[in-house]
């Protein structure tokens, strides 16, 4: 290690971006099988591949050692691991501290069953992936999900004081109609919306360009319906974000095939398997599974260091017709 890296506290790559934000894909499963996200058929990684939560927590807590300020569990589905609760509780009591935040993307399908226990944890917020709020629509683009529990799920997550963010992905032909109502809808309930572009990663059963909506599209048509106030509080992320009818939702794009935002980006990703992807559009990794049980917390701090030195510039997602997914792996892999 070189003696300017021992010295910076911080995780700073070769392009002057600082490293502040961890995302930890805890599990590969999951209990749906979205369409644009999964096959029908997935094969997941036997569980002895699969970090121990004892190593997760451990790996998290060098990433707060280093600079880290915000965790994000997701997966796959982070609520059918069955010690997530637990991970969070460990996670949860470095927040307010050396942590500002520790949140969780779900399906919410368990979150009514585990919605306390994880504000009990110091979670605040959660983000709920619903592409849908037409229970039949809803079954077939998941493939099998039940709507009305992943709705009791979310009431559950407002009732014990957690935040609600809903992540909806633009699916043409599928889910478009239906951007404008399920904005409607967030401003009653005082959620906030992200709608998100398909992304090309991993196989699915069809071919993604059929089902591509460019967000700066439905932008324009939500402007003529919604007053959309830009928010430039809270970027650094992917999103933008709007105020809605000066509610207090917002309303965030995720645009990485129409709008690059790779020059802010602040964040890497942990899989299941204790890999560190620092990007979500590559396939270049650094096994820190391995480095921490041959060598060591010292070795991890190296192996991090390693990764981030090696962030590339910007992801290169094209959607094109019959083309290969940019990467192999699912979006469940590294955890969005
Ligand atoms: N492209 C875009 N979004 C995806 N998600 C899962 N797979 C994809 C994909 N290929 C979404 C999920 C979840 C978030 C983490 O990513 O719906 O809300
Ligand atoms: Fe599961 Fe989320 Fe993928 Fe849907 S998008 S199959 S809920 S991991």
């Amino acid at each position: 290690m070189g003696v300017a890296q021992a010295m910076s506290p911080d995780l700073i790559d070769g392009f002057g971006r600082t490293i502040r934000y961890l995302r930890i894909s805890v599990t590969d499963r999951c209990d749906l099988r979205c369409r644009y996200c999964m096959a029908e058929k997935m094969t997941f990684l036997p569980r002895n591949r699969l970090l121990a939560l004892e190593e997760i927590a451990i790996i998290a807590e060098r990433f707060i050692g280093l600079g880290v300020r915000k965790i994000r569990l997701s997966g796959g589905e982070p609520l059918v691991r069955r010690d997530v609760i637990e991970l969070t509780r460990r996670l949860g009591g470095h927040v307010g501290d050396t942590l500002d935040e520790l949140t969780m993307t779900t399906n919410g399908t368990r979150l009514a069953e585990h919605a306390e226990a994880l504000f009990d944890a110091g979670m605040r917020r959660v983000n709920v992936s619903l592409d849908s709020l037409d229970p039949v629509n809803f079954r077939y683009i998941t493939r099998h999900g039940d709507l009305t529990q992943v709705l009791g799920g979310i009431t559950a997550a407002k009732t014990a004081g957690l935040a609600v963010k809903i992540n909806m992905v633009a699916l043409k032909d599928l889910n478009e109609a239906e951007i404008a109502p399920m904005l409607d809808w967030c401003v009653a309930e005082g959620h906030d919306l992200t709608l998100i572009e398909t992304m090309p990663m991993g196989a699915i059963d069809e071919d993604r360009t059929d089902r591509f909506v460019p967000l700066t599209a439905v932008f324009e048509r939500l402007g003529d319906q919604f007053d959309l106030q830009r928010d430039v509080a809270g970027t650094g992320g992917p999103a933008r974000y709007w105020r809605v009818d000066e509610s207090a939702t917002r309303l965030g794009l995720i645009s990485p095939l129409t709008v690059n935002f790779c020059d802010g980006c602040n964040r890497v990703r942990l899989t299941t398997e204790g890999k560190l992807y620092s990007c979500l559009g590559h396939d270049d990794q650094v096994d820190l599974k391995m480095a921490l049980r041959e060598g060591g917390v010292a070795a991890l701090d190296d192996a991090i260091r390693l990764a981030i030195a090696g962030k590339p510039a910007r992801h290169d997602f094209r959607i094109e017709r019959g083309s290969a997914p940019a990467v192999a792996r699912h979006m469940s892999v590294t955890g969005g």
